[in-house]
């Protein structure tokens, strides 16, 4: 079985840091969302991983990944030069897939577990094609599945307006080589994209067979920033240990804290589960649970609860910084006062600068 990674989407719900940084790559715990994703593949014992890119998103992805394999993987990037909707990205990767059975999985998409039982699951099945669903209470924004008792797909649309379940498609795919015939009858959706969904309904039309498996544990879609906190909130209390691999001054670490190599933290205290990366400095602070600090980061005299702040920026004299994302390299500056409010939450891009009452 090969894997198709997607990763193109633009992100819009997501800026401005998506601005300057593929959503995909944003961090979710200890790594970006991608390589939990790559990760979850690899675990699921596939060796063949396409990654459908954008020209815009393609650079970044290159850096981030550094080499072409991720474990025993070997990693192939596509170029996906408009947006055209899942379908037609399945499309242009025809040339990768030839006619292998392969998972699609949404590369802004997390999922309790991993995917290595839904992989097997799919081996014994002798199916067309198997997909992840969750129940949620508001199907309407995405691909909703009609399933028969034994879980078996009646119908498939996408974004309805008066859904007949609640159950979800996640963005976890698995197809047979049929799929690329069902594509081929398929019409672009009143969005205007070439849409799986309809692809599956196709599949449906054509009399093969789609089952399902209903995802016990918990779904993350990273769409928004008040999504990326609550990932980064889930996954950090999922998956963090206590490995405090920097150095620690004068200081209380307390419960399931990761410090990276290189990290200093002096007269502070840090509340797991907490991420602390490499070469950050966190100096007369406290930094309180599910808070994830990226690399070469400064918090000096401040207080941070419950946010992302990514690489190389600097907060200073912030008395309480909470549910917030920060884009790389900014400055957070407090006036150090009692004045203002005293909980501040911002979402802010890369490269911001803010001064203020707090
Ligand atoms: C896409 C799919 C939809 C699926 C969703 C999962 O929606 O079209 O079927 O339920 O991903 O995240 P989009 O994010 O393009 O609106």
């Amino acid at each position: 079985m090969k894997a198709l990674v997607l990763a193109a989407g633009k992100g819009t719900r997501l800026r401005p840091l998506t601005h300057t940084l593929p959503k995909h790559l944003l961090p979710v715990g200890n790594k970006p969302i991608l390589l939990h994703v790559l990760d979850y593949i690899v675990e699921a014992g596939i060796e063949d991983i396409g990654i459908v890119v954008s020209p815009d998103t393609e650079p970044h992805i290159r850096e981030a990944i550094g080499e072409q394999r991720r474990g025993r993987a070997s990693i192939e990037f596509i170029r996906q030069s408009e947006p055209g909707g899942l379908a037609h990205a399945v499309q242009i990767a025809e040339g990768f897939l030839d006619d292998s059975e392969f998972l699609m999985f949404l590369g802004d998409n997390l999922v309790q577990n991993g995917v290595k039982e839904f992989v097997e699951a799919f081996y014994v099945s002798a199916c067309d094609a198997s997909i992840l669903l969750k129940e949620v209470d508001d199907p309407r924004p995405f691909g909703v599945a009609d399933v028969d008792a034994s879980g078996k797909v009646t119908r498939m649309l996408e974004k309805p307006k008066e859904p007949k379940s609640n159950l979800v498609v996640i963005g976890v795919y698995i197809f047979t080589s049929e799929i690329h015939k069902a594509i081929a009858r398929t019409k672009p959706s009143w969005r205007g994209e070439l849409e799986i969904t309809d692809a599956m309904q196709s599949l449906l039309e054509m009399g093969k067979e789609i089952r399902s498996c209903v995802l016990p544990g918990w779904w993350l879609d990273i769409g928004s920033n008040q999504g990326l906190i609550e990932a980064n909130r889930v996954v950090l209390d999922a998956y963090s240990e206590r490995d405090i691999k920097g150095k620690a001054l004068n200081s209380r670490i307390e419960g399931r804290v990761q410090v990276e190599e290189g990290a200093r933290i002096v007269n502070s205290l840090v509340r797991g589960p907490a991420f602390i990366a490499t070469d950050c400095q966190i100096v007369n602070s406290t930094i309180a649970p599910f808070t994830n600090i990226r690399a070469g980061t400064v918090v000096e005299n401040s207080s941070v609860e419950r946010s992302v702040i990514l690489e190389a920026c600097r907060i200073a004299r912030v008395r309480s910084l909470t549910d917030s994302v920060i884009g790389r390299s900014s400055t957070l500056l407090g006036f150090g006062n009692d004045t203002g409010p005293e909980k501040v939450s911002v979402c802010l891009g890369d490269d911001s600068k803010i001064e203020m009452e707090c």
